[in-house]
C-alpha cells in the first residue's frame, strides 16, 4: 500500500500519523481539513478502536466531519463545547521561523480559523513541499468573500495589489462551506507585513476572513518520504 504513495503523499501520512500520536486520553480536539489531515483522522480512528482512546472533535468543514463519522470519530459543536485542547490542520505555508501559515485553498479557511482560535494548542501538519522562507512564495493568499458585491470587494482587493482571482471549479465559482466565494490573491506576495495585510483586508467590508494565520502554531510536523518526521518550533 505504502509503495502505491508518492513521495509527498507519504510525507503527508507520516507527519499526519506522528500528530495522531501526540493526542492524548480525554482531549477535546479541532479537527482539520485536507489531505494532510485525512491521515490525522486515520490514525485517531485506529487509536480508538485499538487503545480506546476517548476524544471528540469539532471539524473545520463539512468533508471532515464526513470523514470523521465514516471512520467512528465522535464529533462535538460548540454549543456542547466551549473550548478545545488541540487542534491539529493541514496548511498550504509554512513560514519558517514564525510558524505563520497561510491556508485555504482547500476552501476551509473561515471554520479552520474559528476552531483554530478556540483551541489551546494548535499543530500544523504538512509535508516538505509547504515549507517557504517568506509567506507568499509558493501559494496565492486566499480570501473569503461574501457573495453578495464581490464584485467591489474584487475592486477593492485589485486597488491594494493583491491580484484577486475568483475561485471556480468546473466552470462554476466555489462555494465555502459557509456558502461565501473565495477569491484567490497572488498579487500581496512576497508578504513581509502579514499582520499588517491581514488589518488593511479585514476593514474590507466583504471580506468574511483571510488565509493567514498568524496566531501561533506551537509545531509544525513535517513529513518526509522515508515516513519520517521532523518538528519545526518558532524560532527555529
Ligand atoms: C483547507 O482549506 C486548507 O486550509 C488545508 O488545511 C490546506 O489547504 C492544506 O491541505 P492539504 O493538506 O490537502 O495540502
Amino acid at each position: 500500500m505504502t509503495d502505491a504513495l508518492s513521495p509527498q503523499e507519504q510525507g503527508k501520512r507520516a507527519a499526519g500519523e506522528a500528530a495522531a500520536a501526540l493526542v492524548q486520553d480525554g482531549m477535546r480536539l479541532g479537527l482539520g481539513t485536507g489531505s494532510t489531515v485525512r491521515w490525522v483522522l486515520e490514525a485517531l480512528a485506529r487509536r480508538i478502536k485499538e487503545e480506546g482512546l476517548r476524544v471528540t472533535g469539532i471539524p473545520t468543514s463539512e468533508q471532515t466531519a464526513e470523514r470523521a463519522r465514516a471512520l467512528g470519530i465522535p464529533l462535538t459543536d460548540f454549543a456542547a463545547t466551549e473550548a478545545l485542547d488541540l487542534c491539529i490542520d493541514g496548511a498550504d505555508e509554512v513560514e519558517q521561523g514564525t510558524l505563520r501559515l497561510i491556508k485555504g485553498l482547500g476552501g476551509a479557511l473561515l471554520r479552520e480559523k474559528i476552531v483554530a482560535e478556540a483551541s489551546s494548542r494548535f499543530i500544523a501538519v504538512v509535508d516538505g513541499s509547504k515549507l517557504v522562507g517568506v509567506l507568499g512564495e509558493k501559494a496565492p493568499l486566499p480570501v473569503e468573500v461574501t457573495a453578495f458585491g464581490w464584485e467591489a470587494t474584487t475592486r477593492r482587493l485589485s486597488a491594494l495589489g493583491g491580484a484577486p482571482v475568483l475561485r471556480q471549479r468546473d466552470g462554476a465559482p466555489v462555494r465555502t462551506d459557509g456558502g461565501n466565494l473565495v477569491l484567490d490573491c497572488g498579487g500581496f506576495a512576497p508578504i513581509r507585513d502579514p499582520e499588517g495585510l491581514q488589518a488593511r483586508l479585514k476593514t474590507i467590508a466583504g471580506v468574511v476572513e483571510t488565509g493567514l494565520f498568524l496566531g501561533g502554531a506551537e509545531q509544525a510536523i513535517v513529513g518526509q518520504a522515508d515516513g519520517s518526521s521532523t518538528i519545526l518550533k518558532p524560532g527555529a
